[in-house]
């Protein structure tokens, strides 16, 4: 991996200590500022250090900038290694975007005083009522004019180069995280099997480290959701079903103990399944009537499974209640068969259902053992079947996927072929792309682009093709850069 690096392009993007250093003493002082008073000795001093590496840094240099581009942080032109021991990192990276700052930038020739009183000005706000604006007018009010907030929007657009670089790195990041949920998952079904003793701390970590990955950058993620020729599919689509019901639920601002939960009920949703004998599981053809009778089982034996093996929490509730009901529809048909007519489904139950139905459809491993693209799933879901969801729940999920999901090829006007990258939600039949082929064949070294750039003016979508027919791998363009 460290290898790996040091040959990538963002290890010669990356900053020195002294920045990372700036930074660390940054997220601290946004801290400090909120919570202990200006005087405070501990505050002078680290003020006193920011001041002085501001000056080193700064010193060839009429300004300093600190900034988000891409949800990764930059000092000037140079991004910094972001990892867990930048505490506060993820803070002001939520802040800053409720907000819609982008950066901030020092005259280089500022007073320390200057500094001891930035600090308790911007990291003092009030939630719902401050905004970049009022910040700004704050900061113009107490005199600090060598000091200047910039916006999230003047700050993204300025460094695309570096911003591909980050795209890279968040692909890779996200594979590993990916990888090892699936890892998890398949552990998790092994021990169910063998009634051992199940790793909840693990998957309790892996699902925390999904969310914290989604939180920076929700597209590598869903990208890698879109790979459905896995040996063995059915870890895989636990973790697929886990990342759409873990973007829905950031989407629809659950917070951080909840999205945990929900996370954990989406990768257990399917374990009654380890249950049933494999054969069934695995069954290459179509199922009968009593593959399905046994198959139907599974809501069931997973409630069971997790109610007894595991110690009873939130996690394990809300799993249990996610793993009966997911195959309840809205308008109560589906399976188990219930006696009496009851409550709605869960609002995890509800998540979960659309997750698993999408990733089932779209697979076609699951059960109708055939793939559907996914727009014409999605489309099926929301006219033929939209009575069985949540129909708010559905259009969240159809803004996520988009018409272009991520993961996905597409034929373009000029007769590329492209990989979908990332959904552009301003325009949605405009991407971001990697094209990985052309009329002479496939490209050695593809072309990542925006498609919403005027320079691809010409480059359209013309429609998705399938990877099978046209004899692509299209694992191998997602896993390859
Ligand atoms: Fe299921
Ligand atoms: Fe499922």
């Amino acid at each position: 991996m460290a290898e790996q690096q040091a040959a990538s392009p963002i290890t010669r993007s990356l900053a020195g200590q002294s920045e990372e250093r700036l930074l660390t003493l940054f997220f601290g002082l946004y801290k400090t500022a909120r919570i202990i008073e200006e005087h405070n000795t501990m505050f002078l001093r680290q003020c006193e250090m920011f001041f002085d590496l501001l000056k080193q840094i700064g010193r060839n240099q009429p300004t300093v900038m600190i900034k988000i581009v891409a949800e990764r942080y930059f000092v000037n032109q140079q991004m910094v290694r972001y990892d867990d021991e930048l505490a506060g990192a993820l803070t002001v990276q939520t802040e800053w975007a409720k907000l819609g700052i982008g950066g901030v930038q020092f005259d280089a020739d500022i007073a320390q005083s200057d500094i001891r009183r930035f600090f308790p000005a911007v990291s003092q706000v009030r939630p719902g009522a401050d905004n970049l604006n009022t910040l700004k007018a704050k900061l113009e009010n107490i005199g600090l004019t060598g000091i200047t907030l910039l916006s999230a929007k003047d700050v993204e657009t300025e460094l695309p180069e570096a911003a591909e670089d980050v795209r890279r790195h968040f692909r890779t990041m996200a594979r590993a995280t990916f990888f090892t949920a699936v890892s998890v998952m398949q552990e998790v079904v092994v021990s169910t099997t063998q009634q051992r003793e199940i790793n909840i701390a693990r998957t309790k970590r892996v699902v925390h480290s999904l969310i914290d990955h989604l939180a920076r950058d929700e597209s590598s993620l869903l990208e890698l959701t879109a790979i459905k020729d896995f040996d063995d599919y059915t870890y895989a689509h636990s973790t697929d079903v886990c990342v759409y019901a873990l973007t829905l639920g950031g989407r629809l601002g659950l917070d951080r103990p909840r999205l945990s939960q929900l996370g954990f009920a989406a990768l257990f949703h399917d374990i009654g399944k380890a249950k049933l004998p494999r054969d069934l599981i695995r069954k290459p053809d179509a199922f009968d009537e009593d593959d399905w009778v046994q198959m139907q089982r599974h809501p069931l034996l997973g409630a069971k499974t997790i109610l007894r093996n595991m110690k009873l929490d939130m996690h394990t509730a809300r799993a249990a209640r996610a793993a009966f009901e997911h195959h309840i529809n809205m308008d109560f048909t589906g399976y188990p068969t219930l006696r009496h007519e009851r409550r709605q489904p869960a609002l995890f139950s509800r998540i979960v259902s659309i997750a698993d139905t999408f990733d089932a459809l779209t697979s076609g491993r699951v059960y109708m053992k055939k793939s559907i693209p996914p727009d014409v799933v999605i489309k099926k879901m929301r006219f033929q079947m939209q009575v069985k969801f949540d129909p708010f729940l559905l259009k969240l999920f159809n803004d996520v996927i988009g018409i272009y999901p991520a993961g996905s090829l597409v034929l373009l006007t000029t007769d590329e072929i492209a990989l979908v990258l990332t959904n552009n939600e301003q325009d949605r039949a405009r991407p971001y792309v990697k094209i990985v082929g052309d009329r002479s064949g496939l490209l050695q070294t593809p072309i990542w682009t925006d498609l919403s750039l005027p320079e691809n003016e010409s480059r359209k979508i013309v429609r998705l093709i399938d990877p099978v027919r046209y004899g692509l791998d299209a694992k191998q363009f997602i896993l390859s850069d």
